[in-house]
């Protein structure tokens, strides 16, 4: 969850380092600090605590020279967000930036204090700098000691070790936490991802679990796990496409929003042509007897929605699990079935672990990833990427969107494949699915009322989100964008369920938003809501203009969205969900693109 950056250079590598954690500040945000290596061999670093920012300050104020450095971006795990426990951590002559677990640190810790290397923070990381440093003292070379250090770490680790005196040489090192290699001329990078190295080079290859790689600004040479020297392939990247910036919007969620009948478009374009669904080789559900969908957060709640599709369309057997519950629980799996493994980052450590423990267990894995990099796109059988573009803002909203895309169009295949649907019927979803952008384009224009309801959201303590069929995994993201977005407590709940208990905590403090269409199971969520609002709940319908017609009196407020969409419609009514959450976000003046405690990108368990 944790980003880090390392250059060997040409030019004051500082600022650069900075240029870079700006990237991957969305990997964590509780501290950042860089070291460099000054013109006199000297090692020295700079962390300070909070928003990268207060690093950039500290850095006018104290600033650090040197053509060779390493940075970090932190998201807390070990120890809290102190100056103490902010990387880079430093003994001797080593320092080092950490991305990922050290499992083993207690031990290693115990161990080291014995030979009186007693540890200085919380962190995990400290004990690779002092395994390391202790190393360096008993004689070893900067590689035979990273070597040493490397062969007693357990757990999960992207590292970069920078050598004090040592101004031509970085060693990096992936273990399950993704690192790639930047080519430059005359100058080599590494970073957690190919967005950090983008200013500096469109060269890149990554590194693959158990490698090391050492570094000159000339040359760079892997070894995998055996210390064999390995070959990398470098691709080159489009770096035009990682460009970062808000297009004018005031944050990059607002601005994630109203791209998303674009990204839609281009989705649906890229797997649905000429009326034919387009799909690769090998995708053919027809002796398929289930589907496990696994994933968290709100790719969870795509599977979710998803579920709904596959059975519905394609009478095909569908689970969809939490990673973190599905991998522990070790649930037997069909090897007739398939794995569906979703995911924005496609770094998401339970639901990557839950991709490992389904291969060879079930007939194929299937990847739904927007970064097509990553360690889920490589270790699927098939990835389908979702091409929402990068995803600055930590919570999701186009990602969630393109993944019920392509996960609508998987149904639509496997209901045609496993022959449950006639030529019209399957046309007349088609046509459905591929009016999605537009309708979505419409529903933006709910932004106005959102922002104007948001302001009154703003005041209460909890909210309650009501939905059914597959509009209820949306009522879910509603209340899981509030809670993340705003601090806001909120629950989403199957609307025909909450007689059986959260109907207790209705009264005129707790909004309820009532997520609608005017589908075959409208006037069963009107019933729900008229038994809400008999005990003064204050209800917020966002249905089409006919359910609020029919539906709509005495409601607090309703949102109109555009009638169609068809089985697909959850992907239109996830956008008023999004704009309430954001514009209550704004109104109460919380850190919207960076919500607190938060990352992008969760590589930890
Ligand atoms: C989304 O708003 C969240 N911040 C979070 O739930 C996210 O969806 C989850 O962590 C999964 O991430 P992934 O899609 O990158 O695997």
């Amino acid at each position: 969850m944790c980003g880090i950056i390392g250059i060997l250079g040409q030019h004051q590598v500082a600022p650069q380092l900075v240029e870079a954690l700006k990237r991957l500040e969305y990997r964590g945000y509780d501290s950042a600090g860089v070291a460099t290596i000054d013109a006199g061999g000297d090692l020295r670093r700079r962390r300070a605590v909070g928003k990268l920012v207060n690093l950039s300050d500290r850095l006018v104020n104290e600033p650090l020279s040197g053509r060779s450095g390493i940075g970090h971006t932190r998201w807390a795990t070990h120890g809290a967000a102190t100056e103490e426990n902010a990387h880079p951590h430093q003994r001797g002559k080593v320092a080092v930036v950490h991305n990922g677990i050290i499992e083993n640190f207690r031990e290693l810790r115990e161990e080291l204090s014995g030979s009186g290397y007693i540890a200085e923070s919380d962190t995990d990381t400290e004990v690779v700098a002092m395994l390391t440093a202790s190393h360096l003292d008993q004689g070893m070379s900067p590689l035979e000691a990273a070597r040493a250090t490397l062969n007693r770490l357990q757990g999960a680790f992207a590292l970069a070790f920078l050598f004090d005196g040592e101004g031509d040489l970085m060693i990096a090192a992936r273990q399950g936490s993704p690192l790639a290699v930047g080519h430059g001329d005359d100058e080599m990078f590494i970073g957690s991802d190919a967005i950090a190295l983008s200013p500096f080079t469109d060269r890149v290859s990554y590194l693959e679990d158990g490698d090391h790689a050492v570094l000159t600004r000339s040359s760079v040479q892997i070894f995998d796990s055996a210390n064999r020297q390995v070959n990398r392939e470098i691709a080159t990247i489009d770096v035009g496409a990682t460009v970062i910036d808000k297009g004018g919007y005031r944050h990059f969620m607002a601005k994630e929003i109203a791209q998303q009948p674009a990204v839609l478009g281009d989705v649906l374009n890229h797997y649905i042509r000429n009326d034919r669904i387009v799909l690769p080789e090998g995708m053919d559900f027809s002796q398929v007897d289930r589907l496990t969908i696994v994933a968290c957060g709100t790719a969870y709640l795509a599977g979710y929605v998803a579920k709904y599709w596959f059975e519905k369309l394609a009478g095909l057997p569908c689970d969809v699990d939490v990673a973190s519950e599905f991998r522990y629980r070790e649930p037997p799996l069909s090897d007739r079935s398939w794995g569906i493994f979703v995911s924005q980052s496609g770094e998401t450590a339970d639901t990557l672990a839950a991709l490992h423990y389904a291969r060879g267990k079930v007939a194929k894995t299937v990847g739904v990833v927007n970064v097509g990099t990553s360690a889920i796109a490589r270790d699927t059988d098939i990835a389908l990427p979702t091409l929402a573009g990068i995803e600055v803002c930590v919570a999701s909203s186009k990602a969630f969107t393109c993944q019920l895309a392509v996960l609508a169009v998987l149904a639509l295949k496997a209901a045609q494949d496993r022959g449950r649907l006639s030529d019209a019927e399957l046309a007349r979803h088609l046509d459905d699915l591929r009016s999605v952008p537009a309708l979505v384009n419409q529903a933006l224009t709910t932004a106005e009322e959102c922002r104007h309801l948001s302001g009154w959201l703003s005041e209460f303590q909890d909210v309650l989100f009501l939905g059914r069929g597959p509009l209820y995994p949306v009522a879910l993201e509603g209340a899981l964008k509030l809670k993340e977005l705003s601090y806001i407590h909120a629950e989403g709940y199957a609307s025909g369920e909450l007689k059986h208990g959260p109907i207790a905590l209705i009264d005129q403090h707790m909004p309820v938003v009532v997520v609608a269409p005017r589908d075959a199971l409208f006037e069963k969520t009107v019933s729900n809501m008229q038994e809400v609002m008999a005990r003064h709940g204050q209800v917020i319908l966002v249905s089409d203009s006919e359910g609020i017609r029919e539906g709509g009196d005495g409601v607090y407020a309703s949102l109109t969205m555009p009638s169609g969409g068809g089985i697909f419609a959850p992907i239109i009514y996830a956008v008023p969900m999004q704009y309430l959450a954001y514009y209550t976000a704004v109104a109460k003046g919380t850190d919207v693109d960076q919500p607190r405690n938060l990352a992008k990108s969760v590589t930890v368990e």
